[in-house]
């Protein structure tokens, strides 16, 4: 019979430092799936949408275009900042619309901060002047073209800055872009109505 030999298996000891760490680290990923929970829930609860930015209603109240081509115009657009959650009050900042003609900007539209109150919103009423702008050759041409048919497209864009305080979580931020066309008869300065927003389709 052979001799049994005696095995010892000595378990390597574990350094109290390794101890502590995971100590540590198991304390912090339980307050990180916490605050995840918590964010997820409110999140749930106030359901922040995006304010959106639109145009609503516009007017080419003058245009004047001189032969040498200088352009000047008059415009009014009514802007309406939408807030649509139910549970949050919304802070814009940073409202800066430009509008342009054939790439150039002719006006800027600017506002200074506000709130907009839970489930509602905001109209600002631009009447933006512009001063003569010199057109060069090509652009002449588009405005004469463009009396005569008797249509004419400026382009609005531009972004706003919307913040939401959610109670003692802090805030959220959200950038909404408005890029869209606006089109008027020159002749009488109706404007063609059509779909001018921050949203997505
Ligand atoms: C939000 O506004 C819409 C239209 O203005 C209204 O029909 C709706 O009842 C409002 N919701 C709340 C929760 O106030
Ligand atoms: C302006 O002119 C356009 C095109 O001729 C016409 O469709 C529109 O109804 C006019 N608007 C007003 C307010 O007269």
């Amino acid at each position: 019979m052979p001799p049994r030999k005696l095995i010892h298996h000595s378990r390597p000891r574990t350094n109290p430092l390794v101890w502590c760490a995971a100590i540590l680290c198991t304390i912090i990923s339980i307050a990180v799936i916490i605050t995840g929970i918590v964010v997820f829930i409110g999140y749930l609860i106030i359901h922040p949408r995006v304010p959106v930015i639109s145009v609503i209603n516009a007017n080419l109240d003058r245009m004047l275009y001189d032969p040498a081509g200088l352009l000047e115009t008059q415009i009014t657009i009514v802007v309406r900042m939408k807030n649509d959650n139910q549970k949050a009050h919304a802070s814009f900042s940073e409202t800066k619309l430009s509008l342009l003609f054939d790439g150039l900007t002719i006006a800027i539209l600017r506002a200074d901060p506000f709130d907009v109150r839970k489930n509602s919103s905001v109209d600002f009423n631009y009447v933006v002047q512009s001063n003569p702008i010199p057109l060069d050759p090509e652009q002449q041409e588009l405005v004469d073209m463009s009396l005569k048919e008797d249509r004419i497209t400026f382009v609005l864009k531009g972004s706003a800055r919307a913040r939401w305080r959610i109670g003692p979580l802090g805030s959220v931020k959200f950038w909404s872009h408005l890029n869209c066309q606006l089109r008027f008869h020159p002749l009488n300065g109706t404007w063609i109505p059509s779909r001018c927003s921050s949203k997505a389709k």
